[in-house]
This record gives C-alpha cells, structure tokens and sequence, in this order.
C-alpha cells in the first residue's frame, strides 16, 4: 500500500543516493521516475562506493525489485555499461531484479550530439546541461517522435526505426548546426545488440508497480535532480526537462496519489548547484571553496556525474520552504552535516532582498531571482568532527541547534541526519 517518495530539495547531488540506500532496507521495491543519466546517485556500503546513474539505488540490497519508469530517457550503451559494472561488482543486475518501462524514451547519439551543439549555439546562455542528451530526448518525446525502450522488443525492426531516426536527425545535424553527419548503418547495428541485450528487462512498470502496492508492499520511488531542476517549477530555463518533483513520480511510474504516504526531501546541509542560472546565497570567496573541497575526498563537491566543481554557499530556507510547498514534503532528511565542521559561524538565507523589499517566497522569473540578495540569519558554529554521532545527543549543541532551526524555519520535521556518506553514518532522529 505506502508509497515514498524521495526527492531532491535544491539542485540535486542533495545525497539522494545515500538516502534511497537508508530507506531501501524497508522498501520491497525502489524506482526511478524521471531524468536519465545526468543523474549520479552515490552510495557508500562497507567502505564501497557505487556511482549509480540509470539503475535505482536499491539495486545494492539483495532481493529488492527495480523499476525504471516511463518518465524517465536511457541511453542504451550507458545502461548496458553500468549494468556490465555493476555485474562485475558481484552486484546482481538480473531481469528478475530489474525492469525497464516499454514507455522509457531512448537517448540516441544524435540527441547527445544536439546537446553539445545547442549548448555551443547558446554562448553565455549557455545551461551547462551534462551534455547526456537529456533536453533532445525529451523534446523527440513531446514532439512524439521519440523511440520508446518498448520497441527494443524487436531488434530487426528496431535496427530499422535507428537507422531511420539517424539518417533524419543527421540533416538536422549537418545543415543547421553544422555538425557531422553520424554514422547511421553502424549505430543501427549497434543498437541491435543492445536490443538483444535490454529486452529481457522490458515490462509494464506501472503494472508491476500497483500490483505491488495492492499487495501492500512498500515502493520507494527515487527522484533525480533536485526541486529547482524540474522543468514546471525550477529556475526555468536553468532547468533540466524532467519533472524531479513529487509529482513526477506519479506520472513517470503510472500510481495514484492515494498510495503516497511520505515525500522525503533530501537537503544538504548547506547549498549547491552544477551548471548556470541564479544562486542566491552563493559563495565566491574562501569560505564557498572550504565547503567545495580540494577534490582529495570523495565527497568534495565535485560532480558525480560530469566531475564539474560544484558551485557552493549557505543554506537557503526560502529555498526549502518552496520545496517543502511544492512536492508536499512530509520529511527532511539532512545531508553533510559533518561537512559543516569548524566553521565559526553559519549563516541561513531566511529571506531575500529585491530592490529593497523583502521576499519570503522564491520569485519564480530567474531575472528576479539573479538580482536578490540573501537576508541572513547566523547560528554558532561547532568544531567538533561529528561523523561518529549516532544520536541527536551525540552532536554537539550548536550542531542540534541548527539542525532544530532548520525544521522551525521550513515547517518539516528533520527526520534524518547524515553525517558521513557511509550507510552507518545515519542518525534517524
Ligand atoms: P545525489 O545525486 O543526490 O545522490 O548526490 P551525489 O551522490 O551526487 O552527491 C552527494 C555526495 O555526498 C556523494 O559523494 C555522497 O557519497 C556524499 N554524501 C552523502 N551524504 C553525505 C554526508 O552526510 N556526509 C558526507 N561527507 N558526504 C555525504
Ligand atoms: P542528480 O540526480 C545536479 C543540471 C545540470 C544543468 C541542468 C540541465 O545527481 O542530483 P541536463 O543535462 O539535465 O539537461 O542539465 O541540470 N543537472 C544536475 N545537477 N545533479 C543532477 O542529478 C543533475 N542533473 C542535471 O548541471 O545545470
Ligand atoms: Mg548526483
């Protein structure tokens, strides 16, 4: 019967991935809704580190079923690899663990190529998107001229609608974006085989999903991306094309409202963001590259995904409050607390300055959002290292305090605390 949802409450790597992996141990099945492999979701088990892109965090607890919904875009020769990686990790990727959706769009080389070059076209507009082809498969989905993972079923006939889909795209390609022509006759041949290879995975997720919730199991869907990344709700058009948001996992798995009996909003304890568009309570000083790292630890703010530097600053609680508003969260669970270790002060944007007013709502027209600034709030600072804390009571006060001021100033009960990116390092408060 219950459903969770976990999603991203800023813009993304919030530690979803960490998350999903806590929460999997209650779930009988874990799903993602939406986005593709612009997504990198890490988990750390036993010292192990897993960088999962396409394929739901659950997939590292023996026995939980996958789902890969209808919302989401996969790149055949991306979910082959990690497949193949994950194998090779003694991980077991079998169809009987994992199902792909029939309905999934697939990412072909040309959307990545499209990707590349509308990017190289948008100049200082640029998005900074991942370059997955992530915008491109979305479009060919709305424009409903897309190839869904459902026509995998059969490679002949499949290897026909690629070659077809390549020779048209490359017009495209060559005569707008004055880009080379891809090679149609060896990407079809190519993705034979990964038809050959993904078909055993194809089924009805949404099927599969309510049976399970009828049978009162427990799904756990597992958002990408983050709130303000959602194409209807983030900072438009610094965005990706998906729906990350609660509601997303509704329409990307195929389940009614009804079952969802918790919405988790995964938040750092402090914010990040990957690629362009506006960043309020940004940090471009020494006290943003302390919170970023140098790189030597594997949590450093570094993109999973394309290893760009994260760009970094203070919490934003206007920033949750839209959050919690917007996917109805039920639940905060709080990341990279340790992180915040030795800072004398710690600063919380309680509101913004625009032109001289106060906003205490996120302005939904980027040009507004770029030109506020942040109204803070300071909190005392810990120096203690908290990676060991296993209980509220065992952080320090300025650490609870914070922690306890989050909740006031969101209105969500903080419900989870990660000091470590360890499955271990969890207080569950
Ligand atoms: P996701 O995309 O939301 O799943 O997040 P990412 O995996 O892209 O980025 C989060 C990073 O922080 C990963 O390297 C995690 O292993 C790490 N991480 C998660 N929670 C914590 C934590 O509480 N403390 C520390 N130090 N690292 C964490
Ligand atoms: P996870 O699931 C952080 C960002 C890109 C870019 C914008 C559009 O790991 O949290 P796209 O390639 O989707 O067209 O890029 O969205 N972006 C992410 N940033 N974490 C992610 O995923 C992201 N997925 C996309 O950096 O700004
Ligand atoms: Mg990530």
């Amino acid at each position: 019967m219950p459903a969770t949802i976990v999603v991203g409450a800023q813009w993304g790597d919030e530690g979803k991935g960490k998350v999903v992996d806590w929460a999997a141990e209650r779930a009988d099945l874990v799903a993602r809704y939406g986005g593709g492999d612009n997504a990198g979701h890490t988990v750390t088990v036993g010292g192990e580190r897993f960088a999962l892109h396409l394929i739901p965090s659950g997939i590292l607890y023996p026995g939980k079923l996958c789902l890969m919904g209808s919302g989401m875009v996969v790149n055949p020769t991306r979910l082959v690899a990690e497949l193949d990686g994950l194998a090779a990790r003694e991980v077991d990727v079998s169809p009987d663990r994992l199902k792909l959706s029939t309905g999934a769009h697939l990412i072909l080389p040309y959307h990545i190529a499209l990707d590349g070059a509308q990017e190289a076209g948008r100049g200082k507009q640029a998005i900074g998107t991942t370059k997955r082809g992530i915008g491109p498969a979305y479009t060919d989905k709305s424009a409903r001229v897309g190839l869904r993972a459902g026509s995998m079923y059969d490679p002949e006939n499949f290897s026909e609608k690629v070659y077809q889909a390549v020779t048209g795209k490359n017009t495209l390609l060559t005569r707008v974006y004055e880009q080379p022509a891809l090679d149609a006759k060896a990407i079809a041949v190519e993705f034979h085989d990964y038809a050959r290879r993904l078909a055993p995975y194809l089924a009805d997720v949404s099927l599969i999903a309510n049976q399970a919730l009828e049978a009162d199991q427990h799904l756990l869907c597992e958002g990408a991306q983050g709130t303000l990344l959602d194409l209807n709700h983030g900072t438009y058009p610094f965005v990706t094309s998906s729906s990350p948001t609660s509601g997303g996992a509704l329409t990307g798995l195929g389940f009614g409202p009804r079952h969802v009996t918790q919405v988790i909003g995964v938040a750092k304890a402090y914010t990040t963001r990957v690629g362009a568009g506006p960043f309020v309570t940004e940090l471009l000083d020494e006290t943003g590259d302390r919170l970023r790292g140098t790189g030597a630890h594997p949590w450093d703010e570094f993109g999973t995904t394309t290893g760009r530097p994260r760009r970094c600053g203070w919490l934003d609680a206007v920033i949750l409050r839209y959050a919690a508003r917007v996917n109805g969260l039920t639940h905060l669970a709080l990341t990279k607390l340790d992180i915040l270790s030795g800072f004398e002060t710690l600063k919380i944007a309680v509101a913004y300055d625009h032109e001289g007013q106060r906003l205490t709502h996120l302005p939904l027209d980027a040009a507004v959002l770029a030109a506020c600034q942040p109204i803070y709030e300071e909190l005392p600072g810990w120096s203690e290292d908290i990676r060991d804390a296993r209980s509220l009571d065992d952080l320090p006060a300025a650490a609870q305090h914070y922690v306890a001021r989050i909740e006031e100033l969101v209105g969500v009960p903080v419900t989870l605390v990660s000091v470590g990116p360890g499955r271990e390092q969890t207080i569950v408060c």
